[in-house]
């Protein structure tokens, strides 16, 4: 019998970090379901935005409200906004090196910002910020990470959950922890791994968990048309936050591309339509011909790997799935309704995006929540030794996607980019 005092599902931002914040006293398991890299957060490109000073405060809730179509919850955001230069902090304190320029960190800006607040490490702000922490997840002698693992529900007595079962196993916890993502990967096109599909989601509902908003889906307005079936390319918003324009066949702008992402998504579908095509295009010359290759340094080989140069052509682009703003829903601690369960990132729904995410709000809420989450788990730490005999359970990860499937499928929305 394995005996641990948390249990975290998820190897991307958000587990990550509660794991690093937990104390060091406590036993840990980390189980994620490819390799610690394969997490979505690993993916992201844009930035993390931040508080640059108290003028900005009413800006930056507002323009995160705004994003979200006002169906946020405004106490979340409040936290996401205040405790965001602390979250900064500490991640640079574990070695995150922010894009600086002339010494001084570099802003840059996305859709539905008033300013420029978002930190990030050129193009790839995500796996950097992913390799800083995983160089110190493994250094923790308390906490035991295991790769290629599926979890496939929980377990539940009394309306209380001791751990997770795997496809071979059971592991008991006195607390538990889903940071498994959103649902990306039951979808035609996304910018997610294919491996991310809502299990965590979808272990919740059969639990009777309480959910939130799981139709709320995010679609990126810009990512690579390509003629396959593979994740699509993600070309970040701050390419069009740093002077990137959208264009139709007739070579004309049809929308505003700073805008929140949904509005401009909406926009492309419906230019999509009206000039009865499959794809629109950005130009990225206006960056700078001599900064794309310096300030994008990501996009711009794996472009050329393909074949296009960003340099003197434009790119086909299309709207794909990027992001789940509802979930399980919990409180600002990450509690869920099962005792000893708790969820944090982009599984659960904080309340801090309403309908709509504002752009690189995503990493900034795995810091903050993770961070209190731990904390939380620090202070009110209960021990559990449970051995309960369970019955078999003849649950395999299909069930839990095909329950998601059924249920996104009741969006008319979203129901025809579904696999
Ligand atoms: C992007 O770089 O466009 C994605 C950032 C995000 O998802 O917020």
């Amino acid at each position: 019998m394995m005996n641990y005092d948390v249990i975290i599902v998820g190897s991307g931002l958000a587990g990550t970090m509660t794991a690093l914040e937990l104390d060091k006293s406590l036993n840990i398991l980390l189980i994620t379901k490819k390799s610690l890299e394969d997490c979505n957060s690993y993916l992201a490109q844009g930035g993390i935005c931040v508080l640059k000073n108290n003028e900005d405060r009413e800006s930056f809730i507002e323009d995160t409200l705004r994003a979200g179509h006002y169906k946020n919850k405004k106490s979340s955001v409040e936290i996401l906004v205040d405790e965001s230069i602390s979250g900064i902090d500490r991640l640079i304190y574990y070695g995150v090196n922010f894009s600086k320029t002339n010494n001084i960190y570099d802003y840059t800006k996305e859709g539905g910002h008033s300013t420029n607040r978002i930190l990030h490490c050129n193009d790839e702000t995500g796996k950097y910020i992913m390799l800083s922490l995983f160089e110190e997840l493994k250094k923790r002698k308390n906490i035991k990470i295991l790769e290629d693992t599926e979890v496939i529900d929980l377990i539940k007595k009394e309306n209380r959950c001791f751990g997770v079962i795997t496809k071979d196993n059971k592991y008991f916890a006195s607390n538990t922890i889903l940071a498994t993502g959103g649902l990306g990967g039951i979808f035609k096109h996304t910018t997610n791994f294919s491996h991310i599909k809502g299990d965590g989601i979808a272990m919740a509902i059969r639990n009777n968990v309480k959910v939130k908003d799981i139709s709320y889906i995010q679609i990126h307005p810009t990512t690579l048309y390509e003629n396959s079936n593979n994740r699509r390319f993600l070309i970040s918003e701050s390419v069009r936050g740093e002077g990137a324009i959208i264009l139709n066949h007739k070579n004309k702008r049809f929308t505003n591309e700073l805008m929140p992402r949904d509005i401009v998504s909406r926009a492309i579908y419906d230019e999509m339509r009206k000039e009865n095509v499959e794809y629109e295009y950005l130009s990225m010359r206006e960056v700078g011909v001599e900064k794309i290759e310096s300030r994008f340094p990501m996009i711009y080989e794996n472009l050329i790997n393909k074949g296009i140069d960003p340099k003197t052509e434009n790119l086909k682009i299309v709207p794909s799935e990027h992001y789940t703003m509802g979930g399980i829903e919990v409180d600002e601690y990450s509690k869920t309704s099962l005792e000893g369960l708790f969820a944090v990132g982009e599984v659960s729904n904080t309340g801090v995006h309403g309908k709509n995410r504002l752009a690189s709000n995503s990493l900034l809420e795995s810091v903050v929540y993770g961070r209190k989450l731990a904390n939380y788990i620090n202070k009110n730490f209960e021990r559990f030794n449970v051995d309960i005999d369970l019955k078999e359970r003849f649950i395999n990860l299909e069930k839990n996607t095909e329950l998601i499937k059924e249920i996104i499928k009741e969006d008319e929305r979203v129901k025809e980019y579904i696999n």
